[in-house]
């Protein structure tokens, strides 16, 4: 990130949330990893020094108890599945620039250096706890939070399901309680700091409760798996506080502080507070009121943005280890193709709202929107050009109005687009794109250029340079979501750049689609941007700016490969 060459854009800092490594990555977690990468590359492509974090949450006791039941000491268990997290990173072909495991020397320093902070501010107290607990959500609940298990008597489960467990320990706390009215005042202040406002209305019925927010318990005595509390080694620290101090940790916080290493913390005094927290809705009370509590007491700036996004669900039914309908991420890139699986979860599901994965859905948005509407544009323009301009751009001496409306409704996109990514609504930058994609497949057949190669040889440059140029303004702003099949719709039109820093597809044997050709070479963790570090200058024909500026204009007499399917159909295996 931060070289000389990058120093002067605007810092962005975006977080997904830290897997628990319980168990192996799913579609769940491969839609949040995908949305924040769609989004950090945007912001990326659009001039901003990004810095996009990920990783794994690996302490506390439901990660302990899993370790225990596969029989194995729960470090041992934490890097063989934090490395499958690690993984679904690459094949998902996210752009992080950083990995982060709670397990770390860096992390447990900085972890260690905040409760301190809490600890000077006055805000902690050693009492006893005892109260409900759930494991699976690793978090304490009021009795009046609890329903009845029908199917168990006796059993009280949580909000999300899970059962809870009475616990009694000696604990130490932190005043939340302190911090009802300025949370409040904060979320008055700050009226896009949860979205959606859905969840915003649900936080802030929270904290305003009768009676206020009460303290919170803040540290374990019953197992072991997790931070020891600085100064008293019986206690290890709650693992959300552990946790949220992630985001914190990865850009070198403490720096000079209380164990920290100064200088490390470059990207903290830049990059924090981080602009966005992608989170799924579960969990956000978490990053709304603790996360900010716990900054406040340490006189850290609050983050900027908290999105609590929706959940997917799998043919309409919750994704559960007991249905068996647990999909994983490598099996729908194998049979869909990974732009293909992108694209689809960034267009199906209303950003923010639950949304359902469904085969008839995907093949269907792989069909008509990708194949027959993007794919077709692009291959039906570039054809034509191959065949009739003698593969080089045509000429563009002669535009007429109905050309340049065109062209202008590819260019607006760029701030339609950006006012979308600006709330987050990745579905409504999509529906923009494709409004413009379709306007442009009824601008062939209206032109008819076929028909014009006789006729009026001129016109048909006229027509075929406002196609291009077009693709070439939607390829660039397809990157974000689709940066391998984006990519090479650039290299089709020779638009200068890294063809590797828009990334790559993982996983070759691909069924059901033909995308031989979609596999890339992969450059590995350097770069898969296209926008920051060396490369900025080289990616500049591909970044936003080049969308509206004429000096990225395809250059007629350009000499263009041969013209490729991009976005190749899904054909059904044959039923054996
Ligand atoms: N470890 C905590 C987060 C700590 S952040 C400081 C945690 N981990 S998790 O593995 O359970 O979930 C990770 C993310 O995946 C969460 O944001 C969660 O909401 C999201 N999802 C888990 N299942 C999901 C779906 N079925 N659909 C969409 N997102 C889901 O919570």
């Amino acid at each position: 990130m931060s070289d000389q060459q990058t120093s002067d854009k605007q810092p962005y800092f975006i977080t997904t949330a830290i897997s628990y490594v319980n168990g192996l990555p799913h579609l769940g977690h491969a839609y949040e990893a995908i949305s924040a990468d769609v989004m950090a590359r945007f912001k990326r492509l659009d001039g901003f020094d990004v810095h996009f974090l990920t990783g794994t949450d690996e302490h506390g006791q439901k990660v302990e108890k899993t370790a225990i039941a596969a029989d194995m000491a729960p470090k041992a268990f934490c890097d063989q599945n934090a490395a499958h997290f690690r993984e679904m990173a690459r094949t998902l072909n996210l752009s992080n620039d950083d990995f982060i495991r709670t397990t770390e020397e860096r992390h447990i320093k900085a972890s260690q250096a905040i409760w301190k902070m809490l600890a000077d501010s006055g805000d902690i107290y050693l009492d006893s706890y005892a109260g409900w607990y759930s494991v699976r959500d690793e978090a304490y609940f009021d009795e009046g939070e609890l329903t009845d298990d029908p199917d168990n008597v006796g059993q009280k489960l949580a909000p999300s399901g899970a059962p809870v467990e009475w616990v009694e320990e000696p604990s130490y706390f932190f005043k939340l309680s302190e911090y009802t009215d300025k949370l409040l005042a904060f979320y008055e202040e700050n009226p896009d700091f949860i979205m959606p406002a859905t969840r915003k209305n649900e936080v802030v019925s929270f904290v305003g409760q009768e009676g206020g927010l009460r303290d919170l318990s803040i540290s374990r005595t019953t197992f072991n798996w997790g931070v020891p509390v600085p100064g008293d080694d019986a206690h290890i620290m709650y693992v959300w506080l552990d946790a949220l101090t992630n985001y914190i940790t990865a850009l070198g916080f403490p720096g000079d502080g209380i164990g920290g290493v100064a200088g490390r913390d470059a990207a903290y005094k830049t990059h924090w507070p981080a602009d966005l927290h992608i989170i799924g809705k579960d969990i956000v009370r978490f990053h709304a009121v603790y996360w900010p509590a716990f900054l406040m007491s340490a006189g850290i700036p609050v983050q900027k943005r908290v999105f609590g996004h929706g959940f997917l669900n799998i043919e309409g039914q919750k994704m559960s280890k007991s249905l068996g309908n647990v999909l994983s991420p490598d099996a729908m890139i194998n049979e869909f193709g990974l732009d293909q699986l992108r694209y689809f979860l960034m267009r199906e599901v209303p950003y923010g709202q639950d949304g359902s994965f469904s085969h008839e859905g995907i093949v269907q948005r792989i069909n008509a929107d990708l194949s027959n509407d993007f794919g077709n544009l692009a291959q039906r323009s570039l054809s034509m050009i191959n065949k009739n301009c003698g593969a080089q751009v045509p000429s563009n001496a002669a535009l007429n109005d109905d050309d340049q409306a065109m062209l202008d409704a590819a260019a607006n996109l760029v701030a339609e687009m950006r006012a979308a990514f600006d709330v987050q609504a990745f579905h409504t930058a999509l529906e923009a794109m494709w409004t413009v994609i379709r306007a442009a497949n009824a601008y062939i057949d209206a032109q008819a250029p076929w028909k014009l190669r006789k006729e009026d040889p001129a016109r048909m440059e006229a027509v075929l340079y406002t196609l291009a140029e077009t693709i070439r303004r939607l390829g660039i702003l397809a990157q974000p979501f689709m940066p391998t099949s984006a990519g090479k719709m650039l290299d089709q039109l020779a638009v200068p750049g890294d063809a590797t820093a828009s990334g790559s597809v993982f996983g070759a044997g691909l069924s059901g689609l033909d995308l031989s050709e979609d596999i890339a070479e992969g450059g590995e963790g350097v770069d898969l941007s296209g926008q920051s570090g060396p490369n900025a200058s080289a990616n500049l024909p591909r970044q936003f700016a080049a969308v509206t500026d004429p000096a990225y204009m395809l250059a007629p007499g350009t000499v263009l490969p041969a013209p490729e399917g991009v976005f190749p159909r899904f054909v059904e295996a044959e039923a054996e």
